[in-house]
């Protein structure tokens, strides 16, 4: 209503306090409080004003509830104040009632599930997932595994050699300890190099461990391989070496055969191939039926039926006389696996080079 000093304190303080209970805002506060207590044109100054020109009774009648008014408003309204300050958000608040913002979930990368897939497959059967070095020496990556020194393996367009050697105390120890166990050995040359298979896993295993050994070793090897669909100088590979004593090559045929069924499914088939490599005899190329066409012959077997995975055979004895075990002894089997390669078969992959790109679109087609 329009300020009218006329209906006198009483009056105006019910007003006050009707007005005051419709506030919700600091905005409205801010009106009320002008409306009331400003200066010019208010509620309290309309009321100073009548008393300065009120009649000696008329002071009596409402000067001191005038003052009263007045305090009270001003009271009052500091109160409220108070009361709205203490509910209002601070400025940096954060709002809880907000929907959240879900966290953009990553993926495994699809080598990292191949090769947890294959490490969980061989801790089921028994064995122990190591991991080991991928800066090795000449000793461990080719001598002890029976490759001398005129072995093709070792040129220098498959392999990366380090040009200074490094960890020559390692070497030192290496040759002393050749030099007591197999005094026939030639002394290991001083060459570092990154390992182009993780059959060095057998020999820095066999060194420090006396049998029975039942391992998988997982991890990167390096080769001077050109980029192409089927190549990249780092890859990754599965070693698996299973040494103790009466081990035969029908252990080594139902463990390749229940890992095929593990990996690619129950009924696929494993075949061997007579083949050749330093460090096992006899020693074998494995191929599983082709996991697209179940062997009726198809464009990703080449129409044979069969998909080369692996090679493999029976442990050498040189090979275990590099590590002084005693081939009278014991016996075992090893086999060595690419990574990529079990990944491309799997999921149809026909570029490899797809693995390396971090494209998302590609990474993310593989589940959690
Ligand atoms: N080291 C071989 C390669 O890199 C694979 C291999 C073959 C490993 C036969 C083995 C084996 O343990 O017995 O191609």
């Amino acid at each position: 209503m329009t300020i009218d000093p006329s209906i006198g304190p009483d009056k105006a303080r019910e007003l006050f306090r009707a007005e005051l209970a419709d506030v919700r805002t600091d905005a409205e506060l801010q009106a009320l409080r002008t409306r009331w207590v400003g200066r010019k044109g208010s509620w309290v100054s309309a009321f100073m004003e009548a008393l300065a020109t009120a009649t000696p009774e008329q002071k009596k009648a409402f000067g001191r509830g005038a003052n009263e008014l007045k305090k009270e408003v001003e009271a009052a309204i500091a109160e409220r104040e108070a009361a709205l300050a203490a509910t209002r958000r601070p400025a940096d608040a954060v709002d809880i009632t907000l929907p959240g913002r879900p966290p953009r979930l990553g993926h495994r990368h699809p080598l990292s599930l191949i090769r947890d897939e294959v490490g969980a497959i061989f801790t089921r059967l028994g064995y122990q997932v190591l991991e080991g070095p991928e800066i090795e020496d000449d000793y461990h990556n080719f001598e002890a595994l029976n490759m001398p020194e005129e072995h093709p393996a070792r040129d220098m367009q498959d392999t990366f050699y380090l040009q200074t050697p490094l960890m020559p105390a390692a070497h030192a120890a290496t040759a002393e300890a050749i030099a007591l166990r197999t005094p026939a050995l030639r002394p290991p040359q001083p060459l570092t190099l990154l390992r182009t298979h993780t059959s060095a896993m057998q020999i820095r295993h066999m060194e420090m461990n006396a049998p029975p050994v039942r391992l998988v070793a997982i991890g990167p090897v390096y080769r001077k391989d050109a980029l192409d669909l089927t190549h990249t100088p780092m890859f990754h590979q599965v070693e698996g070496l299973v040494v103790g004593k009466g081990v035969t090559l029908a252990d080594l045929k139902g463990t390749l055969a229940a890992m095929a069924e593990a990996l690619f499914g129950p009924g696929t088939g494993v075949r061997f191939r007579p083949s050749f490599f330093p460090y096992t005899e006899p020693s074998a190329e494995v191929d599983i039926q082709c996991i697209k066409c179940k062997g009726a012959g198809c464009a990703m077997c080449k129409r044979t039926g069969w998909i080369e995975i692996l090679g493999s055979g029976m442990v050498h004895p040189a090979v275990f006389e590099a590590v002084g075990y005693d081939p009278n002894e014991v016996t075992g089997f090893a086999f060595g696996m690419g990574v990529e390669r079990v990944a491309l078969l799997k999921w149809g992959v026909e570029d490899i080079r797809l693995f390396y790109e971090n494209d998302l679109r590609f990474l993310e087609q593989f589940g959690l």
